[in-house]
């Protein structure tokens, strides 16, 4: 059987930093379900859909293969055989992403997806849903979680060494539309599954929180 390690939680708590750093040291699969719902926002996008407009959404999932490979241990996502890995992590993709994933139809194309490469793969998977939904029978589940302060400011410092010139409140805003959008909506809203461990990461540094995850999963 494959071991499968799910992470959850709201945007900007740190869950791909600390999933790779897991990965890495157990020799686990990392996958980060929230690029394939951002490479599916990026051909909404590009399509020019309205993220409220669920019939054309639904009816353009049919036209969308979504994958991932691997290289040098990095995750790739290919959106209809383009690499698109580097165009998705804009907050334009983020709020397209947040907006459509609330849709049965992109749902459960991506969670078939994803429990399919669970299903034979040693995998660290994070994402809002993954173990409330795509990996139920998970042996290990964390909900990690940080203040919106801590994350805005996660977020900013980022973007500030990135060389862009963010605007604190607005990231703030975002994180806490996204959080709200995340959490309310009728399929898969994110939330601590009953079996998860809580990890809240405001006050703790990236080793902590590693070594508190490599730790539950002996
Ligand atoms: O984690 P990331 O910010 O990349 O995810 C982008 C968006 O994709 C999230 O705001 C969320 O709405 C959606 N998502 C989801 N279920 C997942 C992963 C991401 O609904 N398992």
């Amino acid at each position: 059987m494959a071991m499968n390690v799910a992470i959850d939680g709201p945007a900007g708590a740190g869950k791909s930093t600390i999933a790779k750093a897991v990965a890495a040291k157990k020799g686990y699969v990392y996958v980060d379900t929230g690029a394939m719902y951002r490479a599916m926002a990026l051909y909404f996008l590009r399509a020019g859909i309205a993220s409220d407009d669920e019939k054309s959404i639904s009816e353009k999932v049919d036209e969308i293969v979504v994958s991932i490979k691997y290289e040098d241990g990095a995750q790739h996502v290919i959106l209809n055989g383009e690499d698109v890995t580097g165009l998705i992590r804009t907050e334009e993709v983020g709020n397209m992403a947040s907006a459509t994933s609330v849709y049965s139809a992109v749902r459960t194309k991506l969670v078939a997806l994803q429990q399919e490469l669970a299903k034979t793969t040693d995998v660290i998977m994070d994402g809002r849903d993954i173990g409330t939904v795509v990996l139920p029978n998970a042996d290990v589940k964390v909900f990690l979680t940080a203040s919106v302060e801590c994350r805005a400011k996660r977020r900013f410092d980022e973007l500030k060494d990135k060389g862009a010139n963010p605007d604190f409140d607005q990231i703030a805003k975002d994180i806490e539309e996204r959080d709200y959008r995340d959490s309310h909506r009728e399929i898969s809203p994110l939330k601590q599954a009953d079996d998860a461990v809580l990890v809240d990461s405001s006050d703790m540094t990236i080793d902590e929180v590693v070594a508190a995850i490599i730790d539950l999963c002996k």
